[in-house]
Parts: structure tokens; sequence; C-alpha cells
């Protein structure tokens, strides 16, 4: 399935991020495609801006997405996990594994989809791929505009960082994300929130594995990650015709 409810804020001004152009198709047409090149995938559905259902529809139409896949759109909510919870909600209950993109990462290569489809499918109940960190990182008291106490630095080595499609064994992400709301709803934990579907799995003391992930899966956040995006996609296009 495909959060794409997002507005972009970083992104800055204009449309909701899954709708803005990259070589002149929407970020999150790209998505959707680069999920269902690979032959692990029958069926996309992808969380739209509340009130971007019918233009969503309309755009997946008109770009003509490979017919032999199966493609649905629902409504997303006020949080990606929200999205994430009812794009779940409309999966056929026979399907077993579930993979979980980002419209924010139209240039995810088909390898990195097929190594975490195959993951799951050979018994890992939560599958993310990730890559090595470039900057050294380094833990803060947060204080927005003021120099910031460094508390400690992680040994670079074991850091990753993570990427989607993350792919889970459907039974063990429904189960997570139906906790995760039980427990919102009970006002509960001040927990610190996660970022990510494969977060909630290891709050509930599941398992998580990494596979490799790739460097052009990046994530289109800031206005310069757009740029970036532009350039690999024109560098494809000059190699074959994508
Ligand atoms: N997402 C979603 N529903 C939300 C918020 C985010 O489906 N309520 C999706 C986004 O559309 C995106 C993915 O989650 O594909 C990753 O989120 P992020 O990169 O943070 O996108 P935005 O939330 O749109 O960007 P920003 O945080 O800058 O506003
Ligand atoms: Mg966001």
């Amino acid at each position: 399935m495909v959060p794409a409810a997002g507005r972009g804020e970083r992104l800055g001004p204009g449309a909701p991020k899954a709708l803005r152009e990259l070589g002149g198709v929407p970020l999150l047409v790209h998505a959707v495609r680069a999920l269902a090149r690979s032959r692990a995938v029958g069926l996309v559905v992808v969380a739209a801006p509340a009130d971007g259902v019918a233009e969503v529809v309309a755009l997946l139409d008109g770009h003509g997405l490979d017919g032999k896949k199966d493609v649905r759109v629902v409504a997303g909510g006020a949080t990606r996990q929200e999205s994430v919870r009812l794009g779940l909600a409309a999966i056929p209950e026979d399907v077993e594994i579930v993979l979980v993109h980002d419209a924010a990462r139209p240039l995810v290569p088909v390898e990195v989809v097929d190594a975490v489809a195959a993951a799951v499918r050979a018994g890992a109940p939560a599958v993310v791929p990730a890559v090595p960190l470039a900057d050294t990182v380094k833990r803060v008291e947060p204080n927005p505009g003021r120099p910031e106490p460094v508390l400690d630095t992680p040994e670079r080595a074991t850091l990753r960082a993570v990427q989607t499609p993350q792919g889970f064994d459907r039974a063990t992400l429904v189960e997570v994300h139906a906790k995760a709301l039980a427990e919102e709803a009970a006002g509960g934990a001040d927990a610190v929130p996660v970022t990510d579907d494969a977060g909630l799995v290891e709050r509930y003391g599941g398992t998580v594995v990494v596979v490799p992930g790739h460097e052009e899966a990046f994530k289109v956040t800031r206005p310069l990650d757009l740029v970036l995006a532009e350039a690999v996609l024109a560098r494809r296009r000059a190699a074959d015709d994508y």
C-alpha cells in the first residue's frame, strides 16, 4: 500500500506532495509504478488526501498504469499512521504479505521491492530496506534556534537510514496498528512518536530485519531532494526509455 495523504509541508507551498511532478509525472504515479513493476505485487492500495480521492483516481487512470495490476484508492488520514491503517483495511483478507511504500519515494528500484518481499516470504515478520549513513550522527537535547547540547555519538557503523517499501506479514502489521490505535484511544502513553511501520512492530516486541536499500530510494522531503530526483530520472531516461 502507498500512503500518499501528506501535505508535504517541508517541500514548500504548492500541491500535496504526492501530486507534485517529477519529469512531468506525479510522484505518486512514479511510486505506484515502482511497486507495480515487481512480480511480487498484485494489488496497490493508495491512501490519498481525504479531499483528493477523486482527483487521485483520475490521475492514476490518466497515467494508464500497467493494466495487469489492480489499483484501489481510499481516503487517508491526518497522520501517516492513520493513512496506513485506513489503507490496510482496504486490502482483501487473503493477502498475506503487505508492503508499505511512501509516495514520496518515487525512484525506488524494483530490486529493493523484490528483496523486501522475498525476505517476508522467507519468514521474517517485518523487513526494512536501509543504507549506511554518510554523516556522523549525534543525539542532542533539542533546543531549536539555540545551540543544542550533545548527549552522545552513536557508532556510525551500527546505524542505518531506513527506507521503504517496508514489508510485513499482514497479520503482524494489522495487529500492531490496532494496538497503537487502542493505546491512543486510551489516552495512551506519551510514547515517542513512531515514524515508520517497523517502529510499531519494534514497540510491541516484534522482530524487524534489515535488507540492503538503495541510494535512489531516497525520500523527496525538501526542495533539494526534488532537484536530485529530476537528475536521477533524467539519467535513467538517457540510459533507457524508462
Ligand atoms: N502521509 C500520509 N498521510 C499523512 C501524512 C503523510 O499518507 N497524514 C504519507 C506521505 O504522503 C508520504 C509518506 O507518508 O508519502 C511519508 O511522509 P512525509 O515524507 O513526511 O510526507 P508529508 O507528511 O507529506 O511531508 P511533510 O512531513 O513535509 O509535511
Ligand atoms: Mg510528514
